[in-house]
Formats: C-alpha cells, sequence, structure tokens
C-alpha cells in the first residue's frame, strides 16, 4: 500500500517522475506562515463544535507554534514527497501527535486551504507592493518640486511638440501610479472572502461557522459559494492585472531615460550608483536599470497570460492546472518589488542636465503653437493662424534659423497682426505658464498639482 496521506485505495508507490512532476513545494512554501494562521483558525472551529477536545486543540496549536519555530530558525526541512506544503504541515502534526494530528483535516479539503493560505500570502505581498508605491510616489512629487524651473520639450510622436515644465512628466507618473494604487487597494476587496469551510467543491458538515473564521482571520466574509471557492481564481488574475499595469509604466518611463540619457539627447544624468559600465569600452555609463526594467516586464506580462491562459476552459470545481497559479503569481510580484526598489533609488538620484536643456529648448519650433496663440489673441482664426505660422516654421527651415532668432520684420512680412511685444512673447517660460489651465504646465497649475498630490498622499495613509 502507498504510504502517501491519501495512499489508503493505491497499491502501488507513486512513480518518481510523476512525485516530481505534481509537487508544488518550491512554490507554496512561501505560503507557510498563512497555512499555520489558517490551520488555527479551522482548528477553533473543530474544537468549539467538539470535534476536537480542549486538550487536543491545545496540543495541535503548541506544535503548530513549535513548527512555525523551526521553519523560522530553519531547522524544518519540508519534504518534496509530501506534494506541498500543506500536507507537510498535516504530516508534522500527525507524526508529533499521533492520532490528534489526524483530526486536522476534518471538514476541510486542501481545496479550500490551499485558496485560504494563498489569498492570505497575496494580501501580506499586495500590502507591500502598496507601501512601496506610496514610496515611489512621494519621489515623484519631491522630484516634481525639486525641478519646477526646469523646462524641457513636451514630445508627441517623440517629435517635440510644446515646451513643459518637467516636473509636468513626474506629475504624469504619478497620476499612472497612483491609479495602480487605487486599483490594488480596490481588489483587495475579493481577497479578503475567505474559503475554508467551503471544503472540496460542496461546504462541510460538522457545523464549522464560516463567519467565525473569517472575523478570525481578518476577513471581510466567507465566499458565498463552496464551488466558486475553490474554482475561483480571478483575484489572481485581477492582482496580476494591477502588476502588469505597474510594469507597463515603469517599461514606459524606462524607455525615456534611456532615451534622455543618451548622448544625443542628455537630458538627464543618473547617479554611479544606478548605473554599470561596459567590459570593453571604458568611456561606457549604461542605463541597465531602467534596461532590465523595460526586459523584465515581459515576465509580468507573460504570467497575466499565463494565468489567462490556465484558466481559459477550465471545467468547474478544482482542476490541478490551478496549482500553476502560485509560481506564475509570485514570479510577477516579486519582479514588481524589486522593480520598485530600485527605480524609486534611481528616481531620487537622477538630475537634469539643466545647462543643456536650456540650450536645446529653444530648437526646433517648439514655440510654433505659441505664435499661432499670439494671432488668435490678436484676432485672427485659429485656422488661418495655424496656417500663417506653418508658413513662418517654412521660411526658418529654408533659412535655417529659428523661431526665437526671427526679427520683427521677418514677423510682419507673414502678417499686420504681429506687434513689437511678438519679439517678448518668444521665450519658453512665457509658453509655459500660459498654460494655465487645470492640470496644465504653467507654474501655478504645476503648484496646485504638487499640493493636490501631497494632500492626497497626507489622507492615503496605511494599506
Ligand atoms: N498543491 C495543490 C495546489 O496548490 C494542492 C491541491 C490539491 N488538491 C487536490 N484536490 N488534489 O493546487
Amino acid at each position: 500500500m502507498s504510504e502517501k496521506i491519501w495512499g489508503g485505495r493505491f497499491s502501488e508507490e507513486t512513480n518518481l517522475d510523476v512525485e516530481k512532476f505534481t509537487s508544488s513545494l518550491q512554490d507554496d512554501i512561501h505560503l507557510f506562515k498563512a497555512d499555520i494562521l489558517a490551520t488555527k483558525a479551522h482548528l477553533h472551529q473543530l474544537r468549539d463544535k467538539a470535534i476536537v477536545t480542549h486538550e487536543e486543540a491545545e496540543n495541535l496549536e503548541g506544535v503548530l507554534d513549535q513548527l512555525q519555530k523551526e521553519r523560522d530558525n530553519g531547522t524544518f526541512i519540508p519534504d518534496d514527497k509530501l506534494e506541498d506544503i500543506h500536507m507537510n504541515i498535516e504530516k508534522y502534526l500527525t507524526d508529533k501527535l499521533g492520532d490528534t494530528g489526524k483530526k486536522i483535516h476534518t471538514g476541510r479539503s486542501r481545496n479550500d486551504q490551499v485558496v485560504t493560505a494563498f489569498k492570505l500570502t497575496i494580501l501580506n505581498r499586495v500590502d507591500t507592493v502598496i507601501l512601496l508605491l506610496k514610496e515611489l510616489l512621494v519621489s515623484l512629487i519631491n522630484k516634481a518640486e525639486q525641478n519646477k524651473d526646469v523646462v524641457m520639450p513636451g514630445y508627441t510622436h517623440l517629435q517635440k511638440a510644446q515646451p513643459i515644465r518637467a516636473s509636468l512628466y513626474f506629475l504624469a507618473y504619478h497620476e499612472m501610479f497612483l491609479r495602480d494604487l487605487e486599483k490594488l487597494k480596490f481588489f483587495k476587496k475579493f481577497l479578503r472572502e475567505v474559503p475554508l469551510g467551503a471544503g472540496a467543491l460542496a461546504g462541510s458538515p460538522y457545523g464549522i461557522d464560516r463567519f467565525k473564521i473569517a472575523e478570525e482571520l481578518n476577513m471581510r466574509q466567507p465566499t458565498a459559494n463552496s464551488l466558486d471557492s475553490v474554482a475561483d481564481r480571478d483575484y489572481v488574475l485581477d492582482i496580476l492585472y494591477c502588476l502588469n499595469s505597474i510594469m507597463l509604466h515603469f517599461s514606459r518611463l524606462s524607455e525615456d531615460m534611456i532615451i534622455w540619457t543618451s548622448e544625443e539627447f542628455g537630458f538627464v544624468k543618473l547617479s554611479d550608483a544606478y548605473t554599470t559600465g561596459s567590459s570593453i569600452m571604458p568611456q561606457k555609463k549604461n542605463p541597465d536599470v531602467y534596461e532590465l526594467t523595460r526586459g523584465k516586464t515581459g515576465r509580468v506580462v507573460g504570467s497575466l497570460i499565463g494565468m489567462i491562459t490556465t484558466l481559459k476552459s477550465l471545467p468547474m470545481g478544482y482542476n490541478r492546472d490551478l496549482q500553476e497559479d502560485k509560481h506564475l503569481f509570485f514570479e510577477a510580484v516579486d519582479t514588481v518589488e524589486q522593480v520598485l526598489r530600485v527605480n524609486i533609488g534611481c528616481l531620487n538620484t537622477l538630475e537634469f542636465n539643466r545647462e543643456l536643456l536650456s540650450d536645446k529648448i529653444n530648437k526646433g519650433y517648439l514655440l510654433a503653437t505659441d505664435i499661432a496663440d499670439y494671432l488668435v489673441l490678436k484676432g485672427m482664426p485659429f485656422r488661418e493662424a495655424h496656417s500663417v505660422v506653418g508658413k513662418i516654421v517654412r521660411y526658418c527651415e529654408d533659412s535655417h534659423k529659428d523661431l526665437v532668432v526671427l526679427s520683427y520684420d521677418e514677423f510682419r512680412q507673414f502678417s499686420d497682426l504681429f506687434c513689437d511685444d511678438i519679439l517678448s512673447k518668444l521665450n519658453v517660460f512665457c509658453s509655459v505658464d500660459s498654460r494655465d489651465s487645470y492640470g496644465g504646465t504653467s507654474l501655478k497649475s504645476i503648484e496646485t498639482q504638487i499640493d493636490n498630490a501631497r494632500l492626497n498622499m497626507a489622507e492615503n495613509k496605511g494599506v
């Protein structure tokens, strides 16, 4: 007969390859702490319903505590042959307490047990991501504050468009990552529904009070349907989507930084501590952190696609395919945590090349729209103004001049509406400060955005 916990109906030992193939220990070892907590909550129900005596419950709880200590000091070595961490914990109880240990799995299945431990673990990891996101959001506000006086080209189609304050850029990312934070907080709602007591699929006898379990585990409520409890992995998808959103934002930011730190752009300097060199070219200082951030985005996208693919076409109920969920989640969350930590440091230490920017900002017709706006204020319809300025730009191109060096007489060749104040308008600070609509790039609008962002962070305490 098989020696497995479930070996009763088996007459042969499990094939060794199958044993390895079906084990999830490498991944669900990370559920250890959560499984001990959930096992205790389950145990308290067994005690309250007199399935185990008070003395047995105390013994079981004591052994669970002892096991946690052994895990903490590294003396507990789980056995791969036992399939997963849940079976390892049960085996430990049985080895220590014999028949009393054998009672722990009464009224519970690994199907509800695994989801419970997984949800608790995900919640924990999500909270770490939330705290790191908050740190990042503060860094972005600080960067916006420090660079209020830096004006840089804003781009559309990666072509120079209009001047913006560098703060506008950082505050744009603040908005993006703030939405990620809000999404994560929202999706905790579903994670906080606890399946324990759903059994294998049909619920459990013995009068287990699932509401008490939810309370003890600090969850919102028990899941409403026992079958959904064990079949559902939407909560993994939700969080994977949020993690993907974070990575997509980082990947786009990385792309900007990789371009901006190139000699051709030279807008930004990274600190030596956050760059690496080349083994052959002594002059190199490479933005590897940003390249790897962009590169690692693929893994996190892979986890989401992997999870969607795993769930697609699964019949209702628990299927072993679902065991794949943990690896996919941990791969994604480990990556995002690492990316957050290193990117916060990189962001905090990067600096703008102010001199170079103040020179570059006057090249590339960035003020063309401002000249059209000028003509509109003098009474010309915008579409006509657009066409007049188009001709001025063409003239500049043909005569190899920048807009900012044109003389009053040259402007007059294109329209009588130009007065001598046009020359004083050809200034990037005038341009940015004219864009004072709510959320715009004027100093006033930027300061409002910074104030609002700081206020929001102050109110957005906790996880
Ligand atoms: N390690 C498995 C998992 O994570 C345990 C569930 C096994 N359940 C079962 N009915 N065989 O999914």
